[in-house]
């Protein structure tokens, strides 16, 4: 595996919500070259069986590896919730999936005894992170609640306002009845509203720590190259592709919202 150090890493998504991982990474990883792929033509893959989703990460897992790359993260929550065992049993890439991290910084503060999750209907209903997090200490109790508006409310850019404000308040409300002390965000769009969210859960009168899985993933990127010893030795400052599977413009503008520089050319790809 020592000869693929230069090859790029490989993240995937439903859409451009990926691209909250893809920022935390270029933050603390800036010499890794990155692909990435946004399936925009199929996203939402929240509101679709896991059947489907698994079939669809397969798609997108396929089209990147024929390209070479050293390391893939799946970057979309719905499809790391369904697809990341498969993925990881018969890749012979490392695999890492945005579950496991979020997991893992839900239980960052070991005073933490009830966390809530929210996410995709799709996610939700899968129960991937209250295992995870079960899994990694089960003196926690686990408390979900889909937030399906949130997904078109961030692909509007409406992330502001009355509109947004209601929303939020009201997949927040079961989750503070809960008394929950920290609240991870289980979807890569909610990190875009993570300012709304913590100024409506202390409205709510609730101090739970607000935690995203896109940040955390980029520990178990770091931890991941360390292990396989494939950090990028090439001198050159590490460059991201975007690939997308319909409409490069619209996808381009947003994108450069997401990641606060512009994204560069966007190629469209057909995978299915
Ligand atoms: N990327 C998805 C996730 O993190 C959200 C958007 C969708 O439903 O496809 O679950």
């Amino acid at each position: 595996m020592t000869d693929n150090k230069n090859l790029p890493i490989g993240v995937f998504d439903s859409g451009l919500g990926g691209l909250t991982v893809v920022h935390a990474m270029q933050a603390v990883l800036p010499d890794e070259d990155i692909l990435y792929l946004g399936d925009n033509a199929r996203v939402p893959y929240g509101t679709r069986s896991p059947q489907t989703v698994e079939r669809y990460a397969w798609n997108c897992a396929d089209f990147l590896v024929q390209r070479g790359l050293k390391m893939l993260v799946v970057a979309c929550n719905t499809a790391s919730a369904v697809a990341v065992p498969s993925l990881q049993q018969r890749l012979d890439i490392p695999v890492l999936g945005v579950i496991h991290a979020g997991a893992r910084a839900a239980l960052c503060d070991p005073a933490h005894r009830r966390i809530g999750v929210i996410g995709t209907a799709g996610t939700v209903g899968t129960g991937a992170y209250p295992r995870e997090i079960q899994a990694l200490s089960s003196e926690v109790s686990v408390f979900q609640n889909p937030a399906p508006l949130l997904v078109p409310l961030v692909e509007e850019g409406w992330i502001e306002g009355e509109v947004p404000r209601l929303a939020v308040q009201k997949y927040l409300r079961p989750l503070v009845d809960a008394r929950i002390d920290v609240l991870l965000l289980g979807c890569t769009h909610y990190p875009v509203l993570e300012s709304l969210i913590t100024a409506e859960l202390a409205a709510l009168g609730s101090c739970a720590q607000v935690v995203n899985s896109a940040e955390a993933m980029t520990i178990d990127v770091i931890e991941a190259l360390n292990r396989h010893e494939l950090n990028r030795t090439a001198a050159a400052p590490g460059k991201l592709q975007c690939f997308v599977t319909d409409l490069p413009g619209s996808f381009a503008e947003v994108a450069t919202r997401f990641l606060g520089t512009p994204v560069g050319s966007v190629v469209k790809v057909d995978i299915s």
